[in-house]
């Protein structure tokens, strides 16, 4: 940790010489120098040994990866699910899981306009463990140039509350900050640049409050009973759970908000559009030597790792190490939700008009508990690399108590 630490340093020193120009980003390029050739993170130096089927290339002449399979869940077998999708390490769009109300953004405002949010765990944790002369230097100019604020403007916002009646009514200024960012950065709006991430746009609401807003918690609930009836059928040992509460993202056109990005080890998504659409690239787990990590923002969310590589619309010309990146890319649409399996880094942008989703991100594989594993062997299949003893340990303590609680 102590060598990151200096690697850490040493970039930004060196970031401080090349990083004050306004709109441009060196110090991505340096830090991830000093990440990848000093050797200070062993995760880059994994052996994987799982095959990653379905991701390839991106094509530069169609503009697009590989797709992400769509299927009904309706015609999936529990089995299948397991094995394609959960241990194959590939990502599903189903095509039928419909919301019982509509969803748009004054329904939900409507239904839930009272439920008071905030916006403090955005990458306000990375931003703020970066000392304000350094946010200075490297983070003013271009969230000037973009979004005519500066760092300290972006971080206060971060750190306001308000309610999600607010927060809808303000969503139509959000749109048209971020089409104007794309205006002044002459398209190039989050190529590369973290700083264009951070402006806080997308709500997030890590708990939604009972009371507030009951007709979302029980869409919930029916989507997750559907899931767990699934994953239970035919079994003699169905499984058993505790409660999984499901975050709301609402966010406004065009909007980003998060880089891509891997979650921390063991965590799998399910991602339930109930409003709008989103456009979502995943990577293979092995091609993160090529994602220009950005570990300075990593430790926000979860642990997670965060990654400047533009898998979105893919430049070449500017990261040339895309070329190497396999993924896969899939629209979800109100109606459909995604699985996105573990350790899967993955980028999202909304597309036209605002999108409501429930998310479950599930911190021991929520699939996992789906289908209640209770040795390791299924644990090793799921993890890229060893030492598997110490995740199990790890999983089977959280899984233990996770049982306990729904016992
Ligand atoms: C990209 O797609 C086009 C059209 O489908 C195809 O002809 C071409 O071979 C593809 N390129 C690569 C590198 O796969
Ligand atoms: C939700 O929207 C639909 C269509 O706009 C409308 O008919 C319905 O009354 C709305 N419901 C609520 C609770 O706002
Ligand atoms: C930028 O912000 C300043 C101060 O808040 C304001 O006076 C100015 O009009 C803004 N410019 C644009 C282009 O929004």
């Amino acid at each position: 940790m102590k060598a990151a630490g200096l690697a850490l340093i040493l970039a930004f020193a060196a970031g401080g010489i090349f990083g004050t120009e306004a709109g441009t980003w060196r110090l991505q390029r340096v830090v991830n120098f000093v990440w990848r050739n000093l050797g200070v993170d062993i995760r880059l130096q994994r052996a994987y040994q799982h095959p990653f089927s379905g991701y390839g290339l991106y094509n530069f002449s169609t503009e697009s990866w590989p797709s992400i399979e769509r299927r009904p869940l309706s015609s999936l077998t529990s089995d299948e699910f397991k094995e394609r999708y959960v241990k194959g390490r590939r990502p599903v769009i189903l095509t039928d899981i419909k919301p019982q109300l509509q969803w748009t953004p004054k329904n939900l405002s409507l239904r839930c306009g009272t439920m008071p949010v905030s916006f403090d765990r955005r990458y306000s944790a990375g931003l703020r463990a970066i000392p304000s002369w350094m946010r200075k230097l490297f983070l003013d100019s271009r969230t000037l140039l973009t979004y005519n604020h500066t760092t300290e403007h972006v971080l206060e916002a971060m750190h306001a509350s308000t309610t999600l009646e607010e927060y809808v009514s303000r969503l139509d200024k959000d749109q048209n900050s971020i089409s104007l960012a794309k205006k002044v950065t002459d398209g190039r709006l989050y190529s590369g640049n973290i700083a264009d991430y951070i402006f806080p746009v997308m709500l997030s609401a890590q708990h939604i409050e009972r009371g507030h807003c009951d007709d979302l918690i029980s869409e919930g609930k029916a989507v997750l009973r559907r899931l767990i009836e699934f994953a239970a059928a035919g079994r003699h040992d169905p499984p058993k759970f505790g409660a999984m509460n499901p975050v709301l993202f609402v966010a406004p056109a065009g909007s980003r908000a998060i880089p891509l990005h891997q979650h921390g080890p063991f965590n799998d998504n399910l991602l339930w559009m109930l409003h709008g659409s989103k456009k979502i690239v995943t990577v293979s787990p092995s091609s993160t030597e090529w994602l220009y990590e950005r570990p300075e923002f990593g430790g926000s969310e979860y642990a997670d790792r965060v990654f400047s590589a533009d898998v979105l619309e893919p430049d070449a010309s500017v990261q040339p190490d895309v070329r190497h990146v396999r993924g896969m890319e899939g629209i979800i649409s109100a109606g459909e939700l995604i699985y996105l399996p573990v350790n899967v880094p993955h980028a999202i942008q909304t597309q036209d008009g605002t999108s409501v989703m429930l998310a479950w991100q599930m911190p021991v594989p929520g699939i996992a508990r789906l289908f209640w594993m209770k040795t390791c062997s299924f644990l090793e299949e799921l993890s890229d690399f060893p030492p598997w003893a110490e995740k199990c340990a790890i999983l089977k303590k959280l899984m233990s108590e996770n049982q306990e609680a729904s016992d």
